[in-house]
């Protein structure tokens, strides 16, 4: 469910004085039906106060008049015929609340009544009426009060008056009272509902707004006057957390909002370039075929590289130009020295370039590995410029180029140009086929205009390079270096504002485009293992005890890569955190690279001594510290660890993007594993949910081991959660999507610019 931040949420149709009005309801409805209620209880007890109050009045009154009359009755009541009794009743019962009378002898027997005397009410059932507490009597004429008052003359009792009192008054006085009542209550309920509501109006209005003000982080950065109650603070750090959980919570789910896939790539190409062909050049090729003894095996190369432009190159078929550098790659291609690929799929085909020993030494060992990458990668790694490489540099440039001409179907393929190894090559196609697009994507880091100052050959470069329609790099600080060291060594013009490069009558586009992986599909991740048998296998494979944790780095063996570092730091922990001796181990996979030169040898050489060191100098029966894989490992087996692990570690000292991080995250479906990675990786900008070090500082990257060691599921999986979003979001098809829809753009553009000028010669 996406739930919208308070400040943003919309109103309802009906407008907030609404909402209020229906909050008054609510509340006033209750109060006055309460009210209603307790006055309609409380009426017929008024009554029966009221009537008491009364007849005790009424008795009183009664034993006034009976005493009053007492003499007079002692003197009627000789006379035989009782004319004198019948005389004074009569007169008595003009007062108009007496409404009868009777005179009961000592024996209880009527003598005589007044005519409204009721006919069936006896002296006995007067003094019964009379002994109750409500001494009443419903009589034609409406309720009477019933009392019996002894007559008392000089010789003694000479009998009982019974004298009926009218009670109707008390009726309507008690119905009036009613009334009254009823609208006193009414008053009193509307006032105190009114008060109440204004209060309650004020302090929600307070409320509510003083939570808006505090999810906008206002109240707690700054006291203002009128500033919510701090009373509010932790409730709104609580509402504004539980909001981002929420909101987190449905990203994940729902994904981005237009993913980038094979097909949306695939329909993009159709789309916006027409279905032209696509060509990519790089060195490395996607898979290599390697003889072991009388089989031929395929191997897939460790090569961010790779992992990158392979399912890309599926998605939009064409043809892929590398080197052809397996034992076996010859003996599989066609006459064109052509492969389709994938194995058994055939969705594109390798076009092999064989190279010769000399210009693979010069070329790519020598200009490439010694020359421009330590120069690129500033890792404190002299680079080397040696006059024989840069020829063969440009030897072997011309003959991918003219490999690419050679394979063009049409005058303006998209020619998608990869990484340091073809510098030179973009002007080389631009000059055979001029209206060629050509993408270039530097997977490496660029150095400032100082340090690529060193490069002999810093004009060739640049001035080969602009041959291209556009220039990737995986970062804006790398653009900006670019730019600036054109602007530092040609003659070119430079508009910082849209990015592009004027140089010698063309224009190049320098744009950031971040490289990723592609998010494993669900046909993928139904064929992993789960997580605890992944864990199972590593730990019985390396025979590392169930109890320990366990670290993983995946590189290859390349000093950019910071794997010494990364052990000084596994040291480091152990040292600061003895805790953890016999309960860590660091699996770390290095395949081997670039084994010709000294430089990379003498670097495996002192990262296997490393090690050693410190699984002696931290022995425990618990099994070495350090297990140094030194091979090549496929896909599965590094996805396995990936899966297996606690922590992963990235501690590049300089590197352009890194994928594997990438990867342990697409790894981890079960949101488990703490990523740690090299502040100095392209990809710890678009990652900060890692835990992010700098690995040149070995106590940072030791407290982070510890951390990560440490860290509860719970932050493991929020971490995790986001950063699986981030790579899923921003996959390697949008990488490649984003460049050739600026391919399109740029096409379009050129289109429009060529028929106008012909109109413009016509
Ligand atoms: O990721 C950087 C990168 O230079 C890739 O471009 C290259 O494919 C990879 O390292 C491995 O290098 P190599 O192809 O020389 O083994």
């Amino acid at each position: 469910m996406f739930v919208r931040p308070l400040s943003r949420m919309p109103r309802s149709a009906a407008g907030p004085s609404m909402k209020t009005f229906r909050l008054q309801l609510r509340f006033l409805v209750p109060l006055v039906v309460i009210l209603t209620a307790a006055a309609y209880l409380a009426l017929p007890l008024m009554d029966r106060l009221t009537l008491r109050w009364f007849a005790r009045d009424l008795t009183m009154r009664g034993t006034l008049v009976a005493s009053a009359l007492s003499d007079s009755i002692a003197d009627a009541l000789p006379d035989p015929r009782g004319r004198r009794l019948q005389a004074l009743f009569n007169r008595a019962v003009q007062d108009e609340r007496l409404v009868a009378m009777g005179l009961c002898s000592p024996d209880k027997k009527l003598l005589r009544s007044t005519p409204k005397f009721p006919k069936d009410l006896d002296c006995a059932g007067a003094e019964r009426i009379a002994a109750e507490p409500e001494p009443l009597l419903h009589i034609e004429g409406g309720p009477v009060h019933v009392g019996v008052y002894p007559v008392q003359a000089e010789e003694g009792a000479v009998g009982e008056l019974v004298l009926l009192q009218d009670l109707s008054f008390i009726e309507r006085r008690s119905k009036d009272t009613r009334q009254y009542l009823i609208i006193l209550i009414a008053s009193l309920g509307a006032v105190i509902a009114l008060v109440t509501v204004i209060v309650a109006q004020l302090s929600w209005r307070g409320w509510v707004s003083g939570t808006r003000a505090l999810l906008r982080g206002e109240g707690l950065v700054r006291p203002l006057v009128g500033a919510p109650a701090p009373e509010l603070a932790p409730l709104a750090d609580e509402l504004r957390a539980r909001l981002h959980d929420l909101e987190d919570e449905y990203r994940r789910a729902k994904g981005p909002e237009t993913e980038w896939t094979a097909q949306r790539l695939q329909s993009l190409l159709h789309t916006q370039l027409r279905g032209d062909q696509v060509i990519v050049v790089s060195n490395r090729e996607p898979y290599i075929h390697v003889r072991q003894g009388s089989e031929i095996v395929v191997q897939r190369p460790a090569s961010g590289l790779v992992t990158a432009v392979e399912p890309v190159m599926r998605a939009c078929s064409g043809t892929w130009i590398a080197h052809g550098s397996g034992s076996a790659d010859r003996d599989v291609v066609d006459s064109h020295d052509r492969v389709a690929l994938p194995p058994g799929r055939s969705e594109y085909y390798l076009r092999r370039l064989w190279l010769t020993p000399e210009e693979e030494k010069g070329y790519y060992y020598g200009f490439a590995n010694e020359g421009l990458w330590p120069l690129c990668h500033v890792a404190h790694v002299r680079p080397v410029f040696r006059e024989s490489d840069w020829q063969e540099y440009q030897v072997v440039n011309q003959r991918f180029a003219d490999a690419v001409v050679a394979e063009a179907r049409s005058e303006d393929p998209v020619v998608l140009v990869q990484d340091y190894h073809f510098a030179l090559l973009p002007a080389m196609v631009r000059k055979k086929l001029p209206r060629a697009t050509i993408l270039t994507f530097w997977h490496i880091p660029w150095p400032n205009p100082e340090s690529f100052g060193i490069c002999p050959w810093r004009r060739e470069i640049l001035e080969g390079m602009l041959g291209s329609t556009i220039i990737g790099f995986h970062t804006r600080f790398h653009c900006k270096n670019f730019l600036e060291t054109v602007d530092r060594y040609l003659e070119a013009r430079i508009e910082h504002e849209h990015s592009t490069i004027s140089f010698q009558g063309s224009d190049t586009f320098v744009e950031s485009y971040p490289i990723s992986i592609a998010w494993p599909t669900p046909a993928e991740t139904s064929r992993w293992l789960p997580v605890e048998q992944c864990r199972r296998n590593i730990y019985e494979r390396y025979h590392i005890p169930a109890e320990q944790r366990l670290a993983v780095g995946v590189d290859r063996f390349d000093y950019t890569k910071g794997i010494l570092e990364r052990l000084y730091a596994v040291e480091r922990m152990l040292e600061k955190y003895p805790e953890w001796i016999g309960r860590f181990t660091l699996v770390q996979v290095a395949a081997p690279s670039r084994q010709v030169l000294e430089e990379y040898r003498a670097f495996q050489e002192r990262i296997t001594q490393t090690s050693e060191r410190i699984n002696a100098r931290f022995k425990h029966p618990g099994g070495p510290v350090i297990r140094l894989l030194s091979a090549h490992h496929d896909h599965n087996a590094v996805y396995e660890l990936y899966r297996a692990a606690d922590v992963c570690l990235v501690t590049s000292l300089h590197d352009g993007m890194n994928l594997v991080c990438k990867e342990f995250v697409a790894a981890r479906d079960d949101e488990r594993g703490v990523l740690i990675l090299s502040r100095f990786a392209g990809a710890a900008r678009e990652m900060p949910e890692a835990l992010i070090v700098n690995p040149y500082h070995v106590e940072e990257t030791a407290d982070a081991l510890h951390r990560a060691l440490v860290m509860p599921e719970a932050e493991q999986r929020e971490r995790m959660a986001s950063l699986r979003t981030t790579v899923r979001e921003f996959n390697v098809y949008r990488w490649a999507g984003r460049m050739l829809s600026d391919a399109g753009r740029w096409r379009l553009r050129e289109r429009i610019a060529e028929r106008v000028q012909r109109h413009q010669l016509e």
